[in-house]
């Protein structure tokens, strides 16, 4: 008999059965359900809705299940439905009828909400970890390629050589943002709706507050329709989780164009590519192409999961199952994908005189040659049209700018003098951008030391999360 079987003549169609359950994808959710029976069971006897040796058997009982479930000896069914009732069923074969007592004043509706704010919480936590180690790789890159310049592109045309370490460093920025939108999403994940009911609230005297404190909570949610009916959380963990694969998919791009033999900019590490079945000189750069493309997948789930959304009515309704299998994969994929990055980023061999041939063969350092010329009062504009004739001459003769003697400057314009060779070497051109931000190694340096106390204070914002949800482990 289901636990809900009261009302009914006759069992489930089993394809229905089948078609309902969410017991495949939601036992992910097991640990955080129980933490929740915890949490709600002790407020019961508290609040003596129960007694205290009720509450001390259920609580027994719970344990029991956790360690069954971990084990993989509990049986979860389809005919149970889903985590919540299997856990329930399995707490009454435990210990009997009281068992029964664990779902007073509670309805699956906020318990399903509240283990899914419990799971991302850990989500959270774990990704934002593996997001800092990430922007550390990149920085160890940076501090070792703090004189290694490689042509700056716009358009994947060389336009201005920058620091390898300053293209780094653009990328610890981007990861930064995705830190700190993951980070602030915790407040609203953070909150209780345990007490919402099915939509309506409880008429049992519980106390929201005491349940709230002892998961670990900042606050309980304000309205029970609200509570039961809210995935905003949901939906704002893929939008993060969409731009954070966005940016990784953006890095894979380069490292994929920068292996090959065409650029040979860099070289992953042996242990990161894999090979070809058939022609046995090819090393691929497998894991960022795989990286690259999951962020189809990732994208789709946040499409997803708005579009079931839109157009429900209040409160609960079936529709909001399909929250799960989006948000687990995605927590799957980014997990995935950033603990590949960092060792990746790590031991990638970077090849700095490659980068400085492309720099040097190459009118990159053009714009320097018209800022030069600007100092000598000449409008930028001005100095623009003599450049560009300058560079229409070199191409012609087959010459860098550097190749030009002086005479060959002069007749472009009288205002060049010797020092011009000076101005146009590819470290004064980089140190020229001396300016917040800009590739002037001093100025990466500067953003190293930001990028390093940014990380401080992470590591200690995740401390502190994860003593909390240490503080909640069952088994
Ligand atoms: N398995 C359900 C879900 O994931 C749990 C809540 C079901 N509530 C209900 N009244 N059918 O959404």
């Amino acid at each position: 008999m289901k636990l809900w079987g009261g009302r009914f003549t006759k069992p489930t169609n089993q394809l229905v059965d089948e078609y309902t359950a969410s017991i495949r994808f939601d036992q992910k959710l097991a640990t955080f359900d129980i933490q929740g029976s915890l949490a709600h069971v002790s407020m019961l006897a508290k609040c003596a809705i129960i007694t205290n040796q009720e509450a001390e058997l259920i609580t027994d009982g719970l344990k029991k299940v956790a360690t069954q479930i971990e084990c993989g000896e509990a049986e979860l069914t389809e005919a149970n439905e889903d985590i919540h009732m299997n856990v329930e069923k399995l707490l009454i074969d435990q210990i009997g009828s009281v068992g029964g007592k664990l779902h007073t004043g509670r309805s699956r509706n906020d318990q399903v909400a509240l283990d899914m704010r419990l799971y991302l919480r850990d989500a959270l936590v774990t990704i934002a970890t593996l997001l800092l180690e990430l922007q550390q790789a990149l920085v160890k890159q940076a501090e070792a390629n703090l004189d290694t310049v490689l042509p700056g592109y716009t358009h994947l045309q060389r336009a201005q050589p920058v620091l390898f370490a300053h293209h780094m460093m653009a990328y610890v920025f981007m990861f930064q943002r995705d830190l700190e939108r993951l980070t602030d999403s915790w407040k609203r994940v953070n909150r209780s709706p345990l007490g919402a009911g099915a939509l309506a609230g409880t008429s049992f005297p519980i106390d929201r507050s005491f349940v709230a404190d002892q998961l670990g909570f900042d606050a309980v949610s304000e309205n029970s329709l609200d509570a039961v009916s809210d995935r905003d959380f949901v939906i704002e963990f893929l939008a993060d989780a969409s731009l954070v694969i966005m940016h990784l998919s953006r890095l894979s791009e380069e490292l994929v164009q920068w292996s090959s033999a065409e650029f040979n900019f860099i070289e992953l590490d042996d242990a990161f590519c894999t090979g070809s079945s058939m022609m046995p000189q090819k090393k691929n750069p497998d894991v960022p192409e795989l990286v690259r493309g999951k962020t189809g997948r990732v994208f789709g789930h946040l499409m997803g999961m708005l579009t079931t959304l839109k157009g429900l009515p209040l409160a609960y309704n079936k529709d909001m199952q399909e929250d799960k299998e989006g948000m687990f994969d995605t927590v799957e994929t980014l997990k995935g994908a950033l603990a590949l990055f960092a060792p990746m980023i790590e031991t990638m061999n970077v090849h700095k005189d490659v980068m400085y041939q492309a720099v040097v063969k190459d009118y990159s350092n053009a714009t320097d040659l018209a800022d030069y010329l600007v100092g000598k009062d000449i409008p930028f504009r001005e100095a623009h049209a003599i450049v560009g004739q300058t560079v229409l001459y070199s191409i012609e003769q087959s010459k860098y700018l550097l190749d030009l003697s002086l005479a060959e400057f002069k007749r472009f314009s009288k205002a060049i003098d010797e020092d011009i060779y000076d101005v146009l070497s590819a470290k004064a051109v980089v140190n020229a951008r001396d300016v917040t931000g800009g590739t002037a190694k001093n100025r990466v340096e500067d953003q190293i030391k930001q990028a390093r106390q940014f990380f401080e204070d992470h590591e200690t914002w995740l401390q502190g999360k994860i003593t909390l949800l240490k503080k909640l482990i069952v088994t």
